[in-house]
């Protein structure tokens, strides 16, 4: 069995994610400019895909950076816990940043993110992420940029992983029920 075959359907196929990274990437470049290059910081690892695509519809000066987060086992469930992972090389302090996240789900980890950003003393952070799950939420997590709002379904490819695995498919879709029904 091929990882395509065990994909149910197809969300957001790949010239659908092109156009509105397209267009995010425009709403960016109306509001930041070369005098003060803002950091994109990257979450890993599901936003690799996403800060590749968006960083190159970009037309201001910037620098990217990459932190790890997990909050997640191997499954389709939150465990709750968060921790860094891999912390930024960056110095942010007064720097303008833009965190590039997959997906917010119930919030906690960007949650994180934001009160450990603030105590660097960021000029500015604002949030740009692919997907956005609002119907998940536990607790309240600003953000600027959102590509698509889903419903709660477990989304996978461009990124997204289940298991570690399907990062690589070039879209986002959902998997097959049979494929995690042993997960309980
Ligand atoms: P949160 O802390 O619940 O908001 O979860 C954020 C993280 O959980 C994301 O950065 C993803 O890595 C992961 N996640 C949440 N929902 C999904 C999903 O539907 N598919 C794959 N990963 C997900």
């Amino acid at each position: 069995m091929s990882m395509a075959d065990d994909i149910d359907r197809v969300l957001y196929d790949e010239d659908a994610l092109q156009a509105r990274i397209a267009e995010l990437a425009e709403e960016m470049n109306v509001v930041y400019s070369d005098d003060e290059p803002p950091i994109l910081v990257c979450i890993l690892k599901g936003a690799f895909m996403f800060l590749a695509d968006l960083t190159r519809h970009l037309s201001f000066r910037h620098e990217i950076d990459f932190m790890e987060i997990s909050s997640y086992g191997s499954g389709t469930t939150s465990s709750g816990a968060v921790r860094i992972l891999l912390d930024l090389a960056s110095d942010i302090d007064g720097r303008h940043v833009i965190i590039v996240e997959d997906i917010v789900d119930t919030g906690h980890t960007l949650t994180y993110i934001l009160r450990n950003f603030s105590s660097r003393n960021p000029a500015s952070v604002r949030v740009a992420t692919l997907l956005n799950k609002p119907s998940r939420r536990e607790v309240d997590a600003p953000v600027d940029y959102v590509g698509f709002e889903i419903p709660n379904e477990f989304v996978l490819g461009y990124g997204l992983d289940y298991a570690q695995q399907y990062r690589n498919l070039p879209y986002i879709g959902v998997l097959k029920p049979e494929v995690y029904a042993d997960e309980v």
